[in-house]
């Protein structure tokens, strides 16, 4: 039985960097609040002609380049957004053609900031039953597109940014040992677009009423956030018949320095095990935890052998861990 690995790994940031002090001139705010409330300092702001199919590429083409496998090899691509390019196509199609990865399936998935481990997931059914061989998971998020910069509440905390995974049969010493995706519909109007679909299509007073941007329950999804993240981790540690001790690294999803720390502590895990970069990109919903990956592995963080735990929560709500060797 072959498991599924992480073969390769690649992140694009925008270059333009959003500072508390740039976000004290807009909303009223303050550095001294962000940063003890969420962690963060700075986060990255796509320019105009930035999409993010565009820093997808970027991404996927390091990914592919440190897996060594050719495009027209990939089987399956899934790239997990709630800031696509446009609603129609799909942004995984627009990927797929820039990438000249041949006539592969290819889709988007959202599932907000648990959808790179969704992603995971859906490709290891796909690689353990030998449907897939080569198959690309891009977390992709523009979501300074939909953010109310108005909005003291919503707008200091997201950010801009692409990374990717090529993953593949690996040797069943290694690869993903556990994991678990979960959805809870109840709590979907938590964090949620509210013009623009079906239900309220884009009309002048939509755009007015300002419905276009993302509304947030934010101290409601942070009980939930702490609640279901170390529930799932637990849950997946259990399957694996791993215990906290034995976990080299913990990358949970960037959305709150406070929700990791008290993540942390319910599961046991010391400061040093866990990894963060939420000062300097922010909340980046499905792009954060490949981020850290890929900033792990490149800085050699992540050694081979190493035992990976990673969680995530979003909106939907979703939430969901990936227990892996690497
Ligand atoms: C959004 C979040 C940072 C807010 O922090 P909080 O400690 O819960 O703050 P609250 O919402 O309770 O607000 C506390 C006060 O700060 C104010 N406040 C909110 N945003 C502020 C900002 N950017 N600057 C200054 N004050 C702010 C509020 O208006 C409120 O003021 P009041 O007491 O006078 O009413 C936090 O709730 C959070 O991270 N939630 C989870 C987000 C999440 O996980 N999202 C989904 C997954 S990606």
């Amino acid at each position: 039985m072959v498991a599924t690995g992480i073969l390769g790994t690649g992140a694009a940031l925008p270059e333009k960097v959003i500072t508390n002090f740039d976000l004290e001139k807009m909303v009223d705010t303050s550095d001294k609040w962000i940063t003890e409330r969420t962690g963060i300092k700075e986060r990255r702001q796509a320019a105009p002609n930035e999409t993010t199919s565009t820093l997808s590429v970027k991404a996927a083409k390091k990914a592919l380049e440190m897996a060594g496998i050719e495009p027209e090899q990939l089987d399956l691509i899934i790239c997990s957004t709630i800031s696509p390019d446009m609603p129609l196509p799909a942004t995984a199609s627009i990927i797929q053609r820039e990438l000249g990865a041949g006539t592969c399936c290819a889709f988007d998935l959202a599932a907000a900031c648990s959808g790179f481990l969704f992603g995971m997931t859906v490709v290891d059914q796909f690689v353990k039953t030998g449907k897939s061989k080569y198959a690309l998971v891009i977390g992709a998020e523009l979501l300074s597109r939909y953010l109310d910069y108005q909005d003291r509440s919503t707008c200091v905390i997201f950010g801009d940014g692409v990374a990717a995974g090529v993953m593949g049969p690996v040797n069943s010493s290694s690869g993903i040992l556990a994991s678990e995706v979960h959805t809870n519909g109840a709590f979907a109007d938590h964090l949620y677009i509210p013009a623009g679909g079906t239900a309220r299509p884009a009309t002048c007073e939509t755009v007015q009423a300002r419905e276009h941007f993302i509304k947030m329950r934010g101290n409601e999804l942070f009980k939930v956030a702490v609640r279901s993240l170390e529930e799932v981790s637990r849950r997946v540690m259990e399957q694996a018949n791993v215990h906290a001790g034995d976990v080299d690294l913990f990358i949970p999803h960037q959305a709150n320095q406070r929700i990791t720390n008290a993540v942390c502590e319910r599961l046991g895990l010391p400061a040093e095990k866990v990894y963060s970069n939420i000062n300097r990109v922010g909340n980046t919903s499905s792009a954060s935890i490949p981020i850290c990956l890929d900033e792990c592995v490149r800085s050699g963080r992540i050694k081979k052998g190493d035992l990976i735990l990673m969680s995530a929560f979003g909106a939907g709500v979703t939430w969901g861990s990936v227990l892996m060797r690497w």
